[in-house]
């Protein structure tokens, strides 16, 4: 299994995994494109056995101090192995990268599944959104993560102290950084136009 950033040769690949892992409100390939191209995007995927078995991306606006987890979703047959939750903190450690300080993510109130994904990393419920998620009319969970917290928990650094800008050490995948995330090999900066899928509901 590997880890990679995500390419625009990877649109197929995921939009396979985002209509059979959202089927009733799947991003369109516009917005699944616009997002791969973000310069404030960055996508991971993961390969087993030369497949994409699941993808995860964040938003994070350069110069900010948040972020949000865009999306995040395993092939069926690679879910429930811990496979989710390497994602998952390679893309925490990616906005560490990028010197976030609160990571923000929405979830449907009917997946208990991410929900205690989430909790168990440190995210806590901030709001509901009634009938965020259209057609089915289910509410969002807003949740938030303080990453400093995260971090320092995971990595021993802090991402708003200046001398915690050492990227290497907080690689996605390194094992100091993320000792459950596997590796990722190269992390191209991602190009975007801020846009519509961060407001089309993201995390479904
Ligand atoms: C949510 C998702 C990414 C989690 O990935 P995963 O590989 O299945 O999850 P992991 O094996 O890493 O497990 C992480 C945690 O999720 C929870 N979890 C996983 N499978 C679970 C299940 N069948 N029942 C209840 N909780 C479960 C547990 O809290 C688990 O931690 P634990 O193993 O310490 O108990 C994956 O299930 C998925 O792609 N689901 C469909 C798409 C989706 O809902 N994405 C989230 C949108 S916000």
């Amino acid at each position: 299994m590997s880890l990679r950033a995500a390419t625009p040769h990877d649109l197929d690949a995921i939009m396979q995994l985002e209509r059979a892992s959202f089927p009733t409100d799947a991003w369109s390939d516009a917005m699944m494109r616009e997002e791969l191209a973000s310069p404030h995007g960055r996508y991971l995927v993961l390969e087993e056995a030369g497949r994409l078995i699941g993808y995860g991306g964040i938003r994070a606006v350069r110069g900010g101090t948040d972020a949000d987890i865009q999306t995040i979703a395993l092939a069926e047959s690679a879910r429930g192995r811990g496979r989710g939750r390497g994602l998952l903190r390679s893309l925490l450690a990616a906005a560490g990268e990028r010197r976030v300080r609160e990571v923000f993510l929405e979830v449907r109130a009917d997946n208990p599944v991410a929900q205690a994904l989430y909790v168990s990393e440190g995210f806590v419920e901030l709001a509901r959104r009634p009938n965020y998620y259209q057609p089915d009319g289910v509410d969002a969970i807003v949740m938030r993560l303080d990453l400093r917290g995260w971090l320092a928990a995971n990595t021993g650094l802090d991402a708003a102290d200046p001398a915690a800008d050492r990227t290497s050490e907080i690689r996605p995948g390194s094992e100091a950084s993320t000792p459950d995330a596997p590796t990722l090999a190269g992390s191209p900066t991602l190009e975007r136009t801020p846009g519509a899928a961060s407001e089309a509901g993201a995390c479904s």
